[in-house]
């Protein structure tokens, strides 16, 4: 049986403050697309109101051949609605229906702080140890990173090996991912594979390297946590790391349906990393997602300020997660508090780049924590069978390291991610 894991992979975006379309949202890194919005349906407005609706904003649009109207519809569970490109005339008269929960600009965001590729690192040689002695699912992979090492073991600064079992899939909303490089072969083949790219004119491949870096974490053979997994890119990033709102919708409503066609709910995990102020439209989509059965891990956010302050990091539905460093303290940049569900390695992290099949790049941020998190639920669907949101939340909790993080912050959880390996260890 082939266990599904979905990992979206987003980066850390700064977000405007949710506002009126009257008064335009002050957006830190991301700018609001002329004429395009994302508009949300109550809940449980029907399938014939809703189409009743949108044929109204098809011949709305209409009658100015210069926007395109409906471009994208979101389903996701609880969460309904659809990118439109409208004058605003249209658009004040969509504000009057009764059946609208918001209309939002779409925005165009970014990957915060562009990362640059940093020198490659050398090649990690695998000294594949035999599995001898393990169940005959266990495969046992060298620890190859400080992460690695952190998650399958009780204290820090330890060597020795991390284990995987295989049979999953994480996709990874993110750039895309370069899935010919050697963290991902399999024999002949490659473990990554290509799922769809919501940057149109774009090239089916990750130009920018961030999601390339986050899937060797979640999945690489040598830097990964779940190092046989199954990964798919699913793009919404171009090589600058920007990429529209309504693309990142589109792409959980992508993977949700496609976890859901494949049989996959219970078994399915979204690592999303969005942030920046409280954006209800974002919640709200997470939220779906986790009703719909997909776990869904996000990063708390690079800003050193209370979880609380930040979407989606705030939603109470998604697994938030802190970095820790070596030592198991808090970066002063990794936001804390409350709404904070586990803290995972997230300073100095090495995982694959872009500029050969062969590099790597050492990255920090809470961006490089979330992959773990990803990658453990990952390891422990595979290990132990289909979860919901919740069991998996809870046999998260249940093998956390407790009372090591220092400087945690006031109000944030004191707990380490932890993959239970001590058993073979
Ligand atoms: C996971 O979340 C991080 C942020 O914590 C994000 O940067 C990354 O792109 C996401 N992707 C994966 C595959 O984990
Ligand atoms: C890796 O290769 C093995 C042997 O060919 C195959 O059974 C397995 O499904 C592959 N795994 C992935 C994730 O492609
Ligand atoms: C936000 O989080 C901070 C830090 O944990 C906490 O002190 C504060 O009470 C929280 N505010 C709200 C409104 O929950």
């Amino acid at each position: 049986m082939k266990n599904l894991i979905t990992a979206v992979a987003i980066a850390w975006l700064a977000l405007g403050s949710q506002a009126k379309l009257a008064d335009p949202p002050s957006l830190n890194t991301a700018a609001p697309i002329a004429n395009n919005f994302v508009v949300q349906y109550h809940p449980d407005v029907s399938a014939a109101d809703r189409q009743k609706h949108e044929q109204l904003v098809h011949a709305a649009a209409a009658r100015h051949t210069s926007y395109r109207g409906i471009m994208k519809k979101f389903d996701i569970g609880g969460f309904q609605g659809y990118h439109v490109e409208l004058d605003g005339k249209a658009v004040a008269e969509l504000q009057k229906s009764n059946l609208i929960k918001q209309i939002q600009p779409d925005a165009q965001i970014s990957i915060a702080s562009p990362i640059k590729p940093p020198p490659p690192l050398p090649m990690h040689t695998r000294d594949d140890d035999p599995d001898s002695g393990l169940p005959a699912n266990i495969r046992r992979v060298p620890i190859s990173t400080w992460g690695q090492a952190r998650l399958s073991h009780r204290v820090p600064s330890t060597t020795g090996f991390i284990y995987d079992v295989g049979g999953s899939t994480a996709y990874i909303i993110d750039t895309g991912i370069r899935t010919t490089h050697a963290e991902f072969s399999n024999g002949s083949v490659s473990r990554a594979i290509w799922g769809t790219n919501f940057i149109s004119g774009s090239a089916d491949t990750d130009e920018n390297g961030h999601g390339t870096h986050c899937a060797g974490t979640v999945g690489g053979r040598t830097k990964g946590i779940a190092p046989l997994t199954e990964l798919i890119a699913v793009k919404v990033f171009d090589a600058n790391g920007n990429g529209p709102w309504s693309g990142v919708l589109a792409a959980l409503d992508w993977v949700v349906k496609h976890a859901a066609a494949n049989g996959r709910v219970g078994r399915a995990v979204v690592n999303m990393s969005l942030g920046g102020s409280r954006w209800s439209v974002i919640e709200d989509a997470v939220t779906a997602a986790v009703d719909a059965g997909v776990a869904v891990v996000v990063a708390a956010g690079n800003a050193g300020q209370p979880v609380n302050t930040t979407s989606p990091a705030a939603c109470p539905d998604a697994i938030t997660v802190g970095a820790v460093d070596e030592n198991d303290a808090r970066p002063g940049w990794s936001n804390w508090g409350v709404g904070l569900d586990f803290f995972a390695p997230g300073a100095d992290v090495e995982s694959a780049w872009i500029q050969s099949d062969s590099a790597y790049a050492s990255e920090s941020g809470t961006s490089m924590a979330a992959p773990h998190v990803t990658g453990l639920v990952a390891y422990l669907m595979q290990q132990f069978g289909p979860h919901t949101p919740a069991q998996m939340r809870d046999r998260l909790n249940a093998l956390a390291t407790r009372g090591t993080v220092t400087g945690a912050g006031d109000g944030s959880v004191n707990a380490i991610v932890f993959n239970g390996n001590e058993m073979y260890a």
